[in-house]
């Protein structure tokens, strides 16, 4: 007997575990991973593996591995008026960002499947990791990316050897967005591929993956409040919130409140809130390379709002830098501007005085700093590197540490 099934979310009727299509038959509702066995914790495996037992795979053996999950959660101790605030640090992840405990997962299952390789569309990050969980699979991997993919992401994925195309309108424009995944989901269903699609309407199973950060969250921080949570195409946040949904039986824990916080540039979690389909009907106008998704990918973002007791915080592009710009010299943490997002929200819901000062909250840090390099020019702005001489090195030790030295 199968470990997990497949059944849909809306009208509960089972989907056939072949079917790469994931869209209910009866009603074309989104699907989810059900479990059939015992949840268990590998306490031999390391990170995201140890939670093999609620993870869509048969044989744990077959996981493609780069060291994912386990990442630690950081106390934000420098920053006046603020709740005590953790970030659960994905940056720390192999290639950089959270999106690696999805990759993984889906790695594994193309290998344990024997499905030929990857396709999917990214903004960059969830192409870096798919690219190199392939590379460690020796499977092949084909995206589609954003027109205006950072750098530095589409080196990464360059460097480890994944075929990438740009894609005029994905992730700027709703139906332009639509119109790729839908037709990656098809051929991917048809061709023996893996949709690497990064939210539950095209990827229950891979999406699993990100939903460990919710059970490492529960263990390691089980008085949690409020989990704040950058959302794109959302995917992110309704896996921590299903991921929250089992950890209430696994570890007994309470769920706690979870907050999308979306770029005010990108407002497809408002046109949702207000009866809409999670989409814009103009293309994105925010900068944040990872949260220009102008539709939703994941149809769960509501419930999961609404199930918690969580809300929406939208946030300027320049609150999101200034949050930025805070971690790096207050807390010498780098993050991509997407990653210092969560706390961004944190900071606008502390002024307003949404937050309590007993909370205990989470901010998801969700991508690393060397990312996205224009950011980090922004963040380097009006400080130069000066060149110098041997012999004028004590005059400038003077001036660098004058007052703070005996
Ligand atoms: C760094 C970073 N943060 C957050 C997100 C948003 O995740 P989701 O699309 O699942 O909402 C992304 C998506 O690419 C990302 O790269």
């Amino acid at each position: 007997m199968s470990k997990f099934r497949l059944s849909c979310a809306s009208c509960h009727r089972d989907a056939s575990p072949a079917d790469r299509d994931y869209r209910c038959a009866g009603c074309g509702g989104q699907l989810e991973v059900l479990y059939e066995s015992r949840a268990e914790l590998d306490t031999a495996a390391h990170g995201m593996w140890r939670y093999a037992s609620r993870l869509p795979l048969e044989d744990p053996k077959h996981a493609v591995s780069l060291g994912e999950g386990g990442t630690p959660l950081v106390r934000v101790n420098r920053l006046d008026g603020l709740p005590e605030v953790w970030l659960k640090a994905e940056h720390m992840n192999p290639t950089g960002s959270f999106k690696d405990r999805i990759a993984s997962v889906a790695l594994s299952m193309v290998v344990e499947r024997r499905l030929h390789g990857c396709v999917g569309t990214s903004s960059g990050n969830g192409g870096a990791a798919v690219a190199a969980y392939g590379a460690r699979a020796g499977k092949p991997v084909s995206l589609f990316a954003l027109v205006g993919t950072a750098d530095m992401k589409l080196l990464q994925i360059l460097a480890t050897g994944a075929d990438v195309h740009s894609v005029r309108g994905l992730g700027h424009d709703a139906d332009g967005t639509r119109q790729a995944a839908d037709t990656i989901a098809r051929w991917a269903a048809e061709h023996d591929l893996l949709p690497f699609l990064t939210g539950g309407r095209y990827a229950p199973e891979a999406m699993e993956g990100a939903k460990t950060i919710a059970f490492e969250l529960a263990e390691a921080a089980p008085q949690t409040t409020s989990v704040y949570v950058p959302v794109g195409g959302g995917g992110l946040l309704s896996s921590i919130w299903r991921g929250y949904a089992q950890a209430a039986d696994w570890f007994g824990v309470t769920p706690p409140r979870i907050v999308a916080v979306q770029p005010a540039g990108c407002p497809t979690v408002r046109d949702l809130l207000a009866g809409g389909e999670g989409r814009l009907d103009r293309p994105t106008s925010t900068s944040v390379s990872g949260l220009q998704v102008a539709v939703l990918f994941d149809g769960r973002v509501a419930e999961a709002l609404a199930g918690s007791g969580g809300h929406l915080v939208e946030v300027s592009d320049e609150e999101i830098w200034d949050a930025q710009r805070i971690l790096a010299e207050k807390e010498g943490v780098l993050l991509e501007p997407a990653g210092a997002t969560a706390l961004a929200g944190v900071i606008s819901d502390a002024r307003r005085g949404a937050l309590r000062p007993d909370e205990k909250v989470v901010a998801i840090a969700t991508g690393a700093g060397f990312k996205d390099v224009d950011a980090l020019r922004r963040l380097a702005a009006g400080n130069s590197v000066p060149e110098i001489s041997v012999d004028e090195l004590p005059g400038r030790l003077e001036a660098a540490f004058r007052g703070s030295t005996s």
